[in-house]
């Protein structure tokens, strides 16, 4: 059974200092319902497959971690799941037997993973007509349900489930300040950054992953006055041309500047200003970085005397335990070709706020502070799953 923690039980201290909407009962409701979602889905994956409550009971039942990956590798080899898809399907079993969850939305259908889980359909249905704000998300879980079979068998690339043709207009709702999620992600970092700049003019940006410009459209609304440059950068030139359109449209008294970055080749090979940056601003980019102690070196040599690194990410609550926006996201190649087995990356995808501090610690930052402080965070909210992080 999982225990129930709704929202007027919660311990708000840790989250006292951030924007209202970081800590309102909407947006613990728009994540319980992802959670839903992704129990559902997962369980449907797991179905399709050919297993179900019997082999989560055993599952559950087995202490020894080792022993469990033995059992869950031999269920995949039976399904013909392919070797390097073995940890996804791993992770839908992680993610439903999960002891530290807890449900924050009263539906009695995911109290007990023992008891199964409703259909996908019908979860997402009832998502969506108690909190339309999580249309985005269920989409995205419909899009890599539909296709999470066959990229678990070898059929089809995760790619081309998540990006395929007509998949765009769903990107673009998903990665917008309407939609709740994202816009709490972007209000948290431009939150921090202005924190950091207070007091400061002529401040230069130069932000990674940019994507759409959901995030950068909330600091230039915040902060524009106090900008001299905002150099808006993204690896996907899809992406770019997009976000990039957008904040030009928007903001025409600006210095904006655009090039093409990819956090993971050298970026003195790439177009960045030699006149370095005040301020770096990342949100959920940086832990695509394949070798993330290069990466990170490698943006604390473009910040100038003085200069900080701010970013939003999704945070582990702790090492080796899920988090719901990985159903879908570790079906890209980018978020699974990571090297890991150093002290602060231990495993793929999102990393716990210790790991992160241990990462930017050999990387040369110094002064580095998380937004909500993660161990107070995790304790009130067993779920808990993002933060912003600054570094000097
Ligand atoms: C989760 S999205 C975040 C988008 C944007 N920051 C937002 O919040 O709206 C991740 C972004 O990182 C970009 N990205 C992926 N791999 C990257 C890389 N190696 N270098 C730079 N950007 C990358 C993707 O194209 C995508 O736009």
């Amino acid at each position: 059974m999982r225990r129930h923690l709704l929202f007027e039980e919660l311990n708000l201290d840790p989250f006292q200092d951030l924007p209202d909407e970081i800590r309102s009962p909407e947006l613990f409701i728009s994540s319980e319902w992802v959670n839903h979602m992704v129990d559902a889905a997962s369980y449907e994956v797991i179905q399709q497959l050919g297993f179900g409550i019997d082999e989560l009971k055993k599952y559950q039942s087995i202490e020894s971690e080792t022993e469990r990956q033995d059992f869950v590798e031999r269920l995949a080899d039976t399904a013909g799941v392919v070797p390097d898809r073995v940890e996804v399907f791993a992770w839908l079993f992680r993610w439903l037997i999960d002891p530290q969850r807890v449900v924050g939305v009263e539906v009695q259908s995911f109290d007990d993973p023992m008891n199964g889980f409703p259909s996908f359909e019908e979860t997402f249905l009832k998502a969506i007509e108690a909190d339309p704000q999580v249309q985005p998300n269920a989409e995205l879980i419909q899009f890599a349900l539909a296709g999470y079979r066959d990229f678990l068998v070898g059929e089809v690339e995760g790619d081309q489930v998540l990006f395929k043709p007509g998949s765009f207009s769903l990107w673009e709702s998903y990665f917008s300040n309407s939609h709740r999620i994202t816009r709490s992600l972007n209000s948290i970092g431009a939150h921090v950054v202005k924190s950091c700049l207070e007091g400061k003019s002529e401040v230069r940006i130069l932000e990674l992953g940019g994507g759409l410009g959901s995030a950068a459209e909330k600091i230039i609304e915040e902060m524009e006055p106090q900008l001299s440059l905002y150099h808006f950068t993204d690896v996907a030139a899809g992406f770019l041309r997009r976000g990039g359109n957008m904040l030009e449209d928007r903001f025409t008294e600006l210095n904006l500047d655009f090039s093409r970055i990819d956090i993971n080749k050298p970026f003195g090979e790439q177009k960045v200003s030699n006149e370095g940056y005040d301020l770096i601003y990342a949100v959920n980019v940086l832990h695509l970085a394949k070798d993330l102690k290069t990466s990170l070196s490698g943006i604390h040599s473009l910040l100038r005397d003085g200069g900080q690194l701010v970013f939003v990410e999704g945070v582990r609550p702790e090492r080796g335990r899920p988090i719901a926006a990985e159903f879908a996201f570790h079906l890209l190649l980018a978020f699974r070709d990571v090297e890991v087995g150093t002290h602060f990356r231990p495993e793929k995808g999102f990393l716990t706020g210790e790991d992160w501090s241990a990462a930017l610690k050999v990387s040369g930052f110094k002064n580095i502070e998380i937004y909500p402080e993660p161990k107070s965070a995790v304790e009130a909210y067993p779920n808990h799953y993002l933060g912003a992080f600054v570094a000097r």
